[in-house]
């Protein structure tokens, strides 16, 4: 098992300027997400906010196998859970709900953020989900508290989506992050309270339940990338980049006002 990496001053400096970035990125899309806009249209959008921004996307050209991920964004739409492939042929419809999952790498280091925006007016089940999934990465943030350990995290978010009558992926977790995309531990978002590693000072943490409004079994599409909700129900998914400190868990991924220098 290897161990999870600790951040020093630096590397936590850095991880602040590339989770803002990705935040600021995120930020940027969620108002484009309207009726009639393409899932492509928002790729281009958050390949171009990377870009200005001075970083560049961690998903662009991600190798998976013998696969290389052909977009700079994840757009992953209704019973699409992530790693939605963003296409000129989706067009967004009312009702419909949109993961934005951005990943950047900024100096080296990499900022990690999703979040799940409604096309409104969505049906009162779906917002549920919404609200639900968007709490339990709340409360999964919780207890990412030292001395604690992973497991807390996990079960923190089982228990609370599961009372609420949703399911939690088990297919994919969340993950430490800074050098690179997925770095020891892996954080599922389900599991016992009190196993896994104990949470120190300095770790990185990407958190991020995918809630199924239906059963938790996932199915991987014909173009290698696509993980859908094998039943064809809604999916939502929140992801914040946290960073762990004796003062309690603090979120890297907040946006900053854009600066005025960076043109549009
Ligand atoms: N946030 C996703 C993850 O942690 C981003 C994947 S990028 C892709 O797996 F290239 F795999 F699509
Ligand atoms: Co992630």
């Amino acid at each position: 098992m290897s161990s999870i990496p600790i951040k020093d001053r630096n590397g936590i400096a850095k991880m602040r300027e590339a989770c803002a970035v990705a935040a600021m990125v995120l930020d940027q899309l969620k108002p484009l997400v309207r009726p009639g806009v393409t899932t492509q249209d928002l790729e281009e959008a958050g390949r171009d906010w990377i870009a200005r921004l001075g970083a560049r996307s961690a998903c662009y050209g991600y190798q998976h196998g013998s696969r290389r991920y052909p977009a700079h964004t994840c757009i992953s739409v209704n019973d699409e859970v992530v790693h939605g492939i963003p296409s000129f042929r989706r067009v967004l419809r009312e009702g419909d709900i949109v993961s934005l999952d951005i990943v950047v790498w900024h100096e080296g280091y990499i900022g990690d953020n999703a979040f799940t925006v409604p096309v409104l007016p969505v049906s009162p089940a779906v917002e549920k989900l919404l609200r639900v999934t968007r709490e339990a990465l709340d409360i999964g943030i919780k207890q990412a508290q030292i001395g604690h350990r992973i497991g807390d995290i996990s079960a923190a978010i089982q228990t609370f989506v599961e009372a609420n009558g949703f399911s939690v992926v088990r297919d994919m977790v969340g993950h430490g992050v800074g050098v690179s995309m997925h770095e020891p531990p892996e954080i599922p978002n389900f599991g016992k309270r009190g196993t896994g590693d104990k949470i120190k000072p300095g770790m990185t943490l990407a958190i991020e339940p995918m809630v199924n409004l239906g059963a938790y079994k996932t199915k991987t599409l014909s173009d290698g990338w696509t993980v859908v909700a094998a039943d064809g129900l809604p999916s939502a998914h929140y992801e914040h980049t946290v960073l762990t400190t004796d003062r309690g868990p603090e979120i890297l991924t907040v946006p900053r006002t854009v600066p005025a220098q960076v043109s549009v």
